[in-house]
């Protein structure tokens, strides 16, 4: 059988003209914040793919381990051709055991990642059709809302959701159950979630996955300033600042900041000023919330979803869940 590859996309994905907006209304603000998703450029892209192998940061291989155990039993749970739906087209190791079992189980196996970037999703599309050539791939460059409907609209088949690594963390708890809520919408009864979710645990295991030894997760976080001098004709200087993550454990969260070291003003160019920041001043950067189960129960029921099944690693650090429409 013929591999089937399709990337479509809408309007271009523009974020630069939000970006210095965004980095405006964020390094004026008090306290002062950068949005996480703007960590994602080709050298953020590159320093996360090296972050998820770091011995610290154990959440990439706890969901792999989950899945090498239990991805027959993921596609045993699902009708038979379930059409299988990434938001963000993933790591492709990840992504493929599941895909392994699905054409090990379907008839017919079709895979849609849904992601801003064209490079990205051409370049995974163009890698599994290559392994897999009974694989059916449309991809869709777009916002997660708008390919979701897009791709799900008028499609007569069995639709699961996937959205893995923990990326729903990288949302506040409200932030979390408006988009599941939005998801909800999408899906018809037939149809499934099936959502990666970090477990909330000690600081001492926490707080290193996000300071590792190696300063791989500083680099990550201090890139943003980077992309600040080359996009916005920024003048900050990376000695300047520090990269910090602590674990605020009441809210369940990991907070990551760069810091100030000294009294400056930082000039930037495209936003036509200077940005003053005091010593110790802090810029959040990003929020990494972790789940207990009620909490990932309570997500569920609030967006309009039931628990049916979950699967976790040995240490039960990392959690699977499937979600089925109420
Ligand atoms: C993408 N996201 C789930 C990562 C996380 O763990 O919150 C981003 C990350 N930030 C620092 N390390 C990894």
């Amino acid at each position: 059988m013929e591999a089937t590859t399709k990337t479509t996309s809408s309007t271009t994905i523009e974020l630069t003209g939000s970006f210095e907006n965004d980095i405006l209304s964020g390094l004026t603000a008090s306290p002062k914040r950068l949005s996480s998703v703007y960590f994602y450029d080709e050298k953020g892209s590159q320093l996360f793919e090296e972050i998820c192998d770091l011995d610290e940061y154990y959440l990439t291989r706890k969901e792999t381990e989950i899945l090498q155990r239990s991805a027959h039993e993921i596609i045993d749970t699902l009708p038979m051709n379930t059409h299988l739906v990434e938001l963000g087209s993933g790591s492709s190791r990840k992504t493929r055991i599941l895909l392994e079992a699905a054409l090990a189980s379907f008839d017919e196996t079709r895979y849609s990642p849904i992601d801003v970037s064209v490079e990205i999703l051409e370049q995974t599309s163009n890698d599994l059709s290559r392994r897999y050539p009974d694989l059916k791939i449309e991809a869709v460059a777009d916002r997660y809302e708008v390919g979701l409907e897009k791709l799900l609209q008028n499609d007569q088949s069995p639709d699961c959701v996937m959205w893995l690594g923990s990326s729903i963390g990288n949302l506040t708890r409200q932030e979390a159950t408006l988009f599941m809520y939005k998801v909800r919408q999408e899906l018809g009864p037939e149809d499934s979630f099936l959502l990666g979710v970090d477990l909330r645990k000690n600081a001492d295991i926490l707080e290193p996955a996000y300071d590792d030894a190696r300063g791989v997760t500083a680099a990550f976080n201090l890139n943003l300033l980077t992309r600040i001098n080359r996009e916005l004709g920024g003048q900050f200087q990376h000695e300047q600042f520090q990269h910090k993550a602590i674990y605020n454990d009441t809210e369940g969260r990991i907070e990551m900041y760069l810091i100030s070291l000294e009294d400056q003003d930082v000039w930037i160019e495209g936003l036509d000023r200077f940005i003053s920041f005091s010593k110790d001043e802090k810029i959040l950067t990003e929020y990494s919330y972790k789940y207990s189960q009620t909490e990932i129960k309570t997500l569920a029921e609030l967006s309009g979803f039931r628990v049916q099944k979950q699967w976790f690693d040995e240490n039960h650090w990392f959690s699977l869940n499937f979600f089925k429409p109420i």
